[in-house]
């Protein structure tokens, strides 16, 4: 039985008195919710809202990390700076990484490794844009962002988080029908049973785009469905809890 997992993905936003509202609006809120949850702030506030959910079953994530261990890298945090920080998990290769900060699929692939090797758990954001999905090729994308990240690897799978997030899906109010995302799911974890079929059945995969509290129950109804990541509704104290409840 997979554990559900709800992680808010806050992006740019927030300054440190909304940051301390949401952090500890969702704190004082985490009896009401059964599912793991993970909040990522940018990387400024990972000590403040480390702070806040010190002691409660709340956990942080960052939204990416470095390539390098160490070193003259201007502007880079490395993983090991960030589970100093207190994170438990690392977001790699989100859509807006990989489109507007030309992220390639070799890149994410040495982020995941060094994240791993840490003992940090990445969330692994796969998806296809409108494009690729009205020419066919939403499998096709999805299955190679998985390999190039995943395949050889020494490290146990069961330490990755797979996130799917169609890319036409993100801040747009569009949302994969759940039937269209749970074929994804699906898809995803028919990939993953190739590297190992024993760990396909265990690793968490996540739903990414538009998820808000009046679709997230039908969205994580589906079978190969185990939570979210969640923008914009990430950013309200109520909506967030509304939607990590239906989780759980
Ligand atoms: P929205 O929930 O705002 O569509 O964002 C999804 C996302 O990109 C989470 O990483």
């Amino acid at each position: 039985m997979r554990k559900s997992l709800v992680a808010g993905n806050w992006k740019m936003n927030g300054s440190n008195g909304t940051v301390d509202q949401l952090a500890s609006g969702i704190v004082k809120n985490q009896a009401d919710m059964t599912c793991d949850v993970v909040l990522c702030p940018v990387f400024v506030h990972l000590d403040r809202v480390s702070g806040i959910i010190d002691g409660s079953s709340v956990e942080l994530g960052a939204q990416n990390c470095s390539d390098k261990t160490s070193g003259a890298f201007t502007g880079e945090v490395s993983v090991e700076m960030l589970k100093e920080s207190g994170c438990k998990y690392v977001i790699l290769g989100h859509s807006e990484r990989r489109t507007l900060f030309s992220e390639q699929d070799s890149d994410v692939r040495n982020k995941l490794s060094l994240a791993l090797e840490s003992g940090l758990m990445p969330i692994l954001c796969v998806g296809e844009t409108l494009e690729e999905r009205e020419l066919g090729n939403a499998e096709e994308v999805v299955q190679r962002q998985l390999l190039a990240a995943l395949s050889d690897l020494d490290l146990s799978l069961e330490s990755v988080i797979v996130a799917y997030e169609p890319v036409w899906a993100i801040g747009t109010g569009l949302t994969a029908t759940p039937e269209q995302a749970q074929a994804i799911h699906s898809f995803i974890r028919s990939v993953l049973g190739e590297l190992s079929e024993e760990l396909a059945q265990k690793v968490r995969i996540l739903y990414g785009g538009s998820v808000k509290p009046g679709n997230a129950q039908e969205i994580f109804g589906q079978p190969d469905i185990d939570g979210g990541l969640i923008g914009g509704a990430a950013l309200n104290v109520d909506d967030f809890i509304a939607i990590c409840q239906a989780a759980g």
